[in-house]
């Protein structure tokens, strides 16, 4: 194995670290490294919340600059100040992308593309793209290997696809020091509840219904947040520059699985999860074959039935954070609505 990277001392450029993961990131870095230091770049979408890093607003460590990765300008100035990017920014909602995927081309695709101009021409030493384990698309059996080939279903998934390959081709054509990462389906605290695992349990909260696609049997695997912060860490320590990531927890679980599991935990009543018309193109089941980060050191800490009771209590506890969010964001109201409304 080549020499470990130090990280201790590093001035990191996150993107999107307002938003799930990438607050989550903030939070591990600035816990485990006192002498780190991080700049926070984002556009706060409807996504982006400055509330998931309030306790840390005002440490001397972090700073945070509101704006767009596709902003040329303002992201050369920051890589000047920065040794390491982690590039979590990114549209992220697969039916968001199905209903309009043009911010999605624009932002994970074209927002990708500036931050590796901007690496072309800079002193940085490691660029962590965050990808995602949709880009080989769906398979019923097995599991997909890095070099496996690229199939994305949703308009979601695809811009990731241009990212990641943009990604690759700056490290191939350049020799940029670029890493890729491809997680599985994160959960955690601070989720948009937008998505599946918060939206169920703050609907459930609130006595709302559940609305399960299709048989409710698609497959997913489930990853703690803090075990791919950690993922994220080791890779920036031992992982080789130019190679892809797989992040997997080989949690596989059925939708239906998960909300049973939801109305139990919070004692609810089975009748709030409704069955609902299947997304469009809705992929079956992810799977990632994670043998080439386990060589490097990293495994899953988190058991998920634990992980996932306490991701239901953090909800319980923290309803100031996302019924804020919910009453905001009007969009949120409407978006299931919308969604369907054409369909039925
Ligand atoms: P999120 O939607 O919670 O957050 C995205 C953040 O990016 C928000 O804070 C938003 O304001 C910011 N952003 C969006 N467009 C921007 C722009 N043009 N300029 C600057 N900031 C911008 O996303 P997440 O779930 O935390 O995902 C983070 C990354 O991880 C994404 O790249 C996503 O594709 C990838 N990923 C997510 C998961 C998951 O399960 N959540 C799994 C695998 C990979
Ligand atoms: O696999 C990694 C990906 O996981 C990330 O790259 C994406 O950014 C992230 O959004 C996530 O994509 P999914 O489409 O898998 O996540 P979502 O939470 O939207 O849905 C999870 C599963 O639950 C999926 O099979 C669809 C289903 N679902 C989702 C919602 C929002 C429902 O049945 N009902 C719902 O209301």
């Amino acid at each position: 194995m080549a020499e470990e990277r130090r990280i201790e001392d590093l001035t990191l450029l996150v993107t999107g670290g307002a938003g799930f993961i990438g607050s989550n990131f903030i939070h591990y870095m600035l816990d485990h490294y006192p002498r780190c230091k991080i700049i926070n770049l984002d556009k706060l979408t409807y996504a982006g919340n400055l509330d998931n890093l309030k306790d840390v607003e005002k440490d001397p460590r972090y700073e945070f600059i509101q704006g767009d990765i596709r902003d040329r300008e303002l992201v050369r100035n920051i890589f000047k100040r920065v040794q390491g990017v982690v590039h979590f920014a990114a549209e992220t909602h697969v039916d968001r992308s199905i209903l309009d995927a043009g911010e999605f081309v624009l932002t994970d695709v074209y927002g990708t593309f500036v931050l590796l101009e901007a690496l072309k021409n800079s002193d940085i030493k490691l660029f962590i793209h965050v990808s995602t384990d949709e880009v080989y698309g769906s398979r019923d059996k097995g599991y997909f290997k890095e070099d496996d080939p690229l199939c994305p279903s949703s308009p979601y998934a695809a811009s990731k696809v241009g990212a990641d390959r943009m990604a690759y081709a700056y490290w191939v054509t350049y020799g940029l020091p670029i890493i890729i990462l491809r997680p599985s389906n994160n959960f955690g605290p601070y989720q948009y509840p937008e998505k599946f695992i918060p939206l169920f349990v703050t609907n459930a909260l609130e006595g709302k219904n559940l609305p399960l696609y299709g048989k409710g049997t698609n497959v997913r695997d489930w990853l703690y947040v803090e075990d791919n912060c950690r993922a994220i860490e080791l890779v920036m320590r031992r992982g080789k520059v130019g190679e892809a990531y797989n992040v997997g927890a080989n949690n596989e679980v059925q939708n239906i699985t998960i909300a049973e599991r939801i109305v139990d935990l919070l004692e609810k009543h089975k009748s709030l999860i409704k069955f609902v018309p299947d997304r469009l193109g809705h992929d079956k089941r992810y799977a990632v074959d994670c043998r080439k980060i386990h060589a490097l050191g990293w495994k899953p800490e988190k058991e998920f039935d634990k992980a996932l009771a306490s991701t239901v209590r953090w909800y319980q506890e923290n309803t100031d954070w996302w019924q804020k969010i919910k009453e905001k964001s009007k969009e949120f109201k409407s978006f299931y609505e919308e969604y369907y409304r054409d369909r039925k």
